[in-house]
């Protein structure tokens, strides 16, 4: 299944952190078409626990903001319609266009 993703757009990823204005910090990743957000996610030290890597568990599931980001291809088989207005599953999820940037709520 994974192999089917390097077909895929490239993912940018905007991981905002803390919950205070003050705290917030902001950094952008790129994430290769054929590499998952959690493997580029966790090089550059942000730990998302994964377990089947194929869409179907939710471990890796993470908040995200739906207004602040570009379109998400949501390609896990474990969230619902509203969860996905909410959620992105990070194994496998994408941006539905190259160059998309997805902004991540940590
Ligand atoms: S690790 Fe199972 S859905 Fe991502």
């Amino acid at each position: 299944m994974k192999s089917s993703y390097k077909f895929l757009g490239q993912l940018g990823i905007r991981v905002i952190t803390g919950t205070g204005l003050a705290q917030r910090s902001s950094r952008r990743l790129q994430v290769p078409a054929e590499r998952s957000a959690t493997d580029v996610l966790a090089e550059a030290g942000v730990g998302i626990s994964v377990k089947c890597s194929d869409g179907l568990c939710g471990v890796c599931a993470l908040p995200y903001d739906a207004q602040a980001s570009d379109a998400v291809e949501h390609r896990d088989f474990v969230l619902s319609q509203n969860e996905r207005q909410q959620k992105i599953i990070l194994c496998c999820s994408r941006a539905q266009h190259a160059g998309g940037v997805i902004t991540l709520k940590l």
